[in-house]
């Protein structure tokens, strides 16, 4: 045991790599509960310690699938001041040196640096400022199109429809005529624009459905003016939505109504979405997620290999002659044994946003559902399930999350969370215990009691969350 008093193993080169335990089988008799449930294997990214057991506590999605957990999607739950963010980036941070990607739509605001909390982890990560969205525009902020070529046509007809229904407002949808307007709109909103060889915007859509060409209206069995009809309204919202030349203050102004201008790099490590500046609860926010999960799916989430390139270079190995059953194996370009998919992380902090808002929470169910198949691993961080709407929506997402760590909680909350979770009676007294750092995990069927996230030194100034409630000692000589 006095090993691990002595100070090199303390040192930085050995801070987040896993250090053994060395006990007598007495003693860890004596400690281990009967309760203490066996840990998650020892590859992965090292969380800290479980409390009951002593042991290292490793947890990684991607390997835990084959001893039975069946998704990698997490929710990290918990008061504010809790330690649900410091353990989601620590935790990223750590999932990038096994080679993962990571993206993170962040929402709150560090007031003191004026920037989402997760800029100083990107930044120290990648080197680059996050892609930060702003209504209006402005400098430094970025732009995507929902008619952008990069998605879809398919994928383009349900955000136009998606932005129109939610500026509509709450359960107003678009009746089978206007939906075929908006769709044949669309259409000929690409054609135009490709005519004058750009890319097509929201405001071409508004533009097409304000005036619709009678070869349209015929081939639906309809006049001119009645498709016109049809469009008119979805053509306000989009007008309202977008604003105008001499009208800046439409929602998605500056930030959906334009060319897609985002300084990404879709192969970096870590890419953070800076959505503080978004209004929360407003259609913006909600159309901004939407758009961005959309542009993710199809660009960010095309299938790679760990080596970095595609599918289509590794040969096929066929593995059964008789039903030609076939994989992919080495890729003689790059010296590649055997196609591995790159795994990746999608982190959403404040994700009431997108749970609670049934449209978006549809949006992503078909994330999550199959995040599996694209080596996805979707981590929601929320203060309690009171925040999120009860909507089928909502609870089908909620379903799909195999991993939930629990941080304390006041008792009403703790009591809601364990009914809605189905966890055991005892754990909503357990959970309004749990001290900062502290969490209840529970891997699938698992439930872990306490687990003690451990941040090491060099990581703490980038989990620490706000300096606004504290006071420092420096400076206090003047120097
Ligand atoms: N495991 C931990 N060990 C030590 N300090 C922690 C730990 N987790 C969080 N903290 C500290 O507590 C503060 C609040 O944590 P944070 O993760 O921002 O809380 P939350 O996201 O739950 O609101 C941070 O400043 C962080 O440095
Ligand atoms: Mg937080």
């Amino acid at each position: 045991m006095t090993d691990l008093l002595d100070g090199t193993v303390l040192s930085p080169m050995y801070e987040t790599t896993r250090r053994p335990l060395y006990t007598e089988t007495t003693t860890s008799q004596a400690l281990y509960l009967p309760i203490a449930p066996p840990t998650l294997g020892s590859s992965g990214a090292i969380i800290g310690r479980e409390l009951y057991s002593g042991k290292a506590f490793i947890y990684c999605p991607f390997s835990a699938f084959g001893d039975g957990l069946p998704g990698g999607n997490m929710i990290v739950m918990g008061d504010t001041g809790r330690g649900k963010s410091a353990l989601t980036k620590t935790y990223t941070a750590r999932q990038i040196r096994l080679g993962r990607q990571v993206v993170v739509l962040d929402t709150k605001e560090q007031k003191e640096r004026e920037e989402g909390e997760w800029a100083a982890l990107g930044r120290s990560i990648t080197g680059k400022a996050p892609v930060k969205f702003a209504p209006g525009g402005g400098r430094g902020a970025s732009c995507i199109n929902p008619l952008d070529p990069a998605i879809s046509g398919k994928r383009q007809v349900e955000l136009l429809r998606t932005i129109v229904e939610l500026g509509l407002g709450k359960g107003k949808g678009l009746d089978e005529f206007a939906g075929s307007a908006l769709r044949i709109a669309i259409r000929r909103a690409r054609r135009r624009a490709e005519a004058l060889d750009r890319t097509p915007v929201l405001a071409d859509v508004a533009d097409a459905l304000r005036s619709p060409e009678e070869s349209d209206a015929a081939a639906k069995q309809r006049t001119r003016e009645q498709l016109l009809a049809d469009g008119l309204e979805a053509s306000y919202v989009l007008d309202r939505l977008c604003g105008g030349e001499e009208d800046a203050t439409g929602d998605l102004t500056g930030m959906l109504d334009g060319p897609t201008s985002l300084g990404v790099d879709l192969d970096a490590d870590m890419i953070v979405f800076d959505l503080t500046k978004v209004p929360s609860g407003g259609v913006a926010m909600t159309v901004l997620v939407a758009v961005i999960s959309v542009f993710l799916e199809e660009v960010w989430l095309r299938p790679r290999c760990e080596c970095g390139t595609e599918p289509g270079q590794h040969d096929r190995v066929v593995v059964d002659v008789n039903s030609g059953a076939w994989e992919l194996g080495a890729n003689p370009g790059s010296g590649c044994g055997r196609y591995t998919q790159r795994k990746r992380i999608l982190v959403c902090e404040e994700a009431w946003h997108i749970l609670g808002t049934p449209d978006l929470a549809r949006l992503l169910e078909k994330f999550l559902k199959f995040a599996r198949g694209y080596g996805l691993s979707c981590i929601f961080i929320v203060h309690h399930l009171s925040d999120i709407d009860d909507s089928p929506e909502t609870q089908a997402a909620l379903k799909m999350a195999d991993t939930i760590v629990i941080y304390s909680q006041k008792k009403a909350e703790a009591e809601g969370t364990v009914a809605r979770l189905g966890l055991p009676a005892w754990t909503a007294e357990h959970i309004t215990r749990l001290r900062r750092g502290i969490a209840l995990w529970k891997v699938g069927e698992v439930i872990y009691p306490g687990v003690q996230h451990l941040l090491v030194e060099a990581e703490s100034h980038l989990a620490f969350s706000s300096g606004s409630m504290t006071d420092f000692e420096t400076h206090r000589d003047g120097s």
